[in-house]
C-alpha cells in the first residue's frame, strides 16, 4: 500500500472543530496518508516514530520543476515506502467541497451577462437558452465540456463536487444529463424542475405530472438528489412540494433552490421536508432564519450569483450568528454564475457577506460536506479520505486577502496527487 507523509506544515485546518475554533486549526503539523485515507494527523512534535527507508519529495515549489529528491529514513509500520512531501512551512486545508453546480450543459451566455453589466436584470428565463443548446450538443460534447471543468476544478482545490441536471427538461435529455454527470461524480442531483420549458408553456402542470413520473423514473437511477428551482418565474411552492415529494417517495433525498430572486417560500419548504440544504437564501426574513437555525437543513449560499447578476449578497453574518450551518458553493452555470474558483467564493464571502477568513474557509470545505450529508469528505482526521490542498500561502487567511491570486499549490484526491 503506497503511503505519504506531509510534513512542515505550517497551518493546518483539520475542521475537527474546538470551541472558538471552527477549523480546528494545527501549527507546525504533520499528515500520513495511507490507502487513501488519513492515517494519522498531529502536531510534527507528535509524529509517532517510523522505521524503514523512502525519499523525499519537494512538491509544487518550483514551478513544475521535477520535485528534489533526497533519501531520508521514513517509510510506513507495514513497510512500504512511504513519500515525503515537504509543504515548507505553507497552510494545508481539505479539499474544497463544492456542493452546487450545473456543470453539464452546451453553449454559452456571454451575450446575457454583457447586457447584465448595462443594466438588464437577471431572469430564470435565459435558463430555456440553455436549454435549448444543450439538447442539440452530443454526449461526447457534453462530456467533452464537463471534463474541461473538472479538471478546471481540480486545479482550483475542489475535490468533491455535485452536478445537478436541468438543462434537458424531457425524459430523454434529462436522463442523459444525469448519466453524463455520474460519470464525473457521485452527487448528482436531479432537477428536471429547473424551469418549464417552453414547449408546456400553456400546461404547466402536465410538465409537472412529467417531472414527477417518467423523467423521475429514468433519472432516480443516476442520481442521489432531487432538487426544485422554488421561485417566482420557475415552480410555485405547492408544484415544487408535490415534486420534491415525488423524489422522496423515489429514494431520493431532497434540496431546493430558495430565495435567490426575491423572498419566498423555498427555505421553509426545505426545512419542513428535512432537506440536506436551501441554496441562494438571498432574501430572509426573520421567520426563515429562525427556521434555519432550529433545523439541519444546511444554508448554501452562492455568492458568484451576486457578484454576476449585481444582486445584493445573502447576509451571512446574520445567519451566522443565528446558529445556522452555512455552506459555501459556485453554482457554476452559464446563466448566473459561471466560476467554478471556490477561492472567489471565500474572497467575496469575507468582503461581501460579512465572514471571517476561517468561516468562509470551513463553509468551503466542512459546510459543503454537510450540504452534501458526507462525513468523509471536508474534515481531516483519521479514516477521512485523503483529499487535501496546499496553499502557496502561509495561511488560509490568504484566500480572502489575496483575491484572484492562483495559490493552490498542490491538491490530492483519495490520497494521490492531481
Ligand atoms: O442556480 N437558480 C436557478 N438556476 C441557476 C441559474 C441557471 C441559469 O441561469 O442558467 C442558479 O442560479
Ligand atoms: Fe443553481
Amino acid at each position: 500500500m503506497s503511503a505519504t507523509l506531509i510534513t512542515d506544515i505550517g497551518e493546518l485546518t483539520t475542521n475537527v472543530g474546538v470551541p472558538g475554533d471552527p477549523c480546528g486549526t494545527l501549527r507546525d503539523a504533520a499528515i500520513l496518508i495511507e490507502g487513501g485515507r488519513i492515517a494519522w494527523v498531529g502536531r510534527a512534535v507528535d509524529l509517532p516514530p517510523i522505521a524503514g527507508v523512502a525519499e523525499t519529495t519537494s512538491a509544487g515549489r518550483d514551478g513544475g520543476k521535477p520535485p528534489h529528491r533526497r533519501p531520508t529514513d521514513v517509510a510506513t509500520r507495514s513497510g512500504s515506502v512511504v513519500e515525503v512531501v515537504d509543504a515548507g512551512g505553507r497552510a494545508v486545508i481539505p479539499g474544497f467541497v463544492d456542493s452546487h453546480t450545473h456543470l453539464v450543459f452546451g453553449g454559452d451566455r456571454a451575450d446575457e451577462f454583457e447586457a447584465r453589466m448595462t443594466g438588464t436584470p437577471y431572469a430564470a428565463g435565459g435558463i430555456r437558452r440553455t436549454v435549448a443548446a444543450t439538447r442539440a450538443a452530443s454526449d461526447d460534447e457534453l462530456r467533452r465540456r464537463l471534463k474541461r471543468f473538472v479538471a478546471e476544478l481540480h486545479a482550483q482545490g475542489t475535490t468533491t463536487f455535485e452536478i445537478k441536471t436541468g438543462y434537458g427538461l424531457t425524459v430523454r435529455d434529462e436522463a442523459r444529463l444525469a448519466r453524463l454527470a455520474a460519470e464525473a461524480t457521485p452527487e448528482v442531483t436531479f432537477l428536471g424542475a429547473h424551469v418549464v420549458p417552453a414547449e408546456y408553456a400553456d400546461d404547466r402542470d402536465e410538465y409537472v405530472e412529467l417531472v414527477c413520473g417518467r423523467m423521475l423514473h429514468d433519472c432516480a437511477p443516476h442520481a442521489r438528489w432531487i432538487d426544485v428551482f422554488c421561485e417566482r418565474g420557475a415552480f410555485t411552492p405547492d408544484e415544487s412540494r408535490r415534486i420534491l415529494a415525488a423524489g422522496i417517495a423515489h429514494g431520493l433525498l431532497p434540496r431546493v433552490h430558495g430565495n435567490q430572486l426575491g423572498p419566498g417560500e423555498g427555505v421553509r419548504l426545505a426545512v419542513g421536508l428535512g432537506a440536506a440544504s436551501v441554496d441562494h437564501c438571498t432574501y430572509l426574513d426573520d421567520g426563515d432564519v429562525a427556521a434555519l437555525a432550529g433545523s439541519e437543513t444546511v444554508a448554501t449560499l452562492l455568492p458568484g450569483v451576486e457578484f454576476s447578476t449585481r444582486q445584493p449578497y445573502p447576509d451571512a453574518r446574520r445567519l451566522i450568528d443565528a446558529g445556522v450551518n452555512v455552506a459555501l458553493a459556485s453554482d457554476c452555470n452559464p446563466g448566473s454564475s459561471f466560476t467554478s474558483s471556490m477561492p472567489l467564493m471565500i474572497a467575496l464571502a469575507v468582503r461581501e457577506m460579512g465572514m471571517t477568513p476561517a468561516e468562509a474557509v470551513w463553509s468551503a470545505t466542512a459546510g459543503g460536506a454537510r450540504a452534501l450529508r458526507r462525513d468523509d469528505v471536508g474534515v481531516i482526521a483519521p479514516g477521512t479520505r485523503a483529499d487535501l490542498v496546499l496553499l502557496d500561502a502561509p495561511t488560509r487567511v490568504h484566500l480572502a486577502y489575496r483575491p484572484g491570486v492562483p495559490l493552490v499549490a498542490g491538491v490530492w484526491k483519495d490520497g494521490l496527487p492531481l
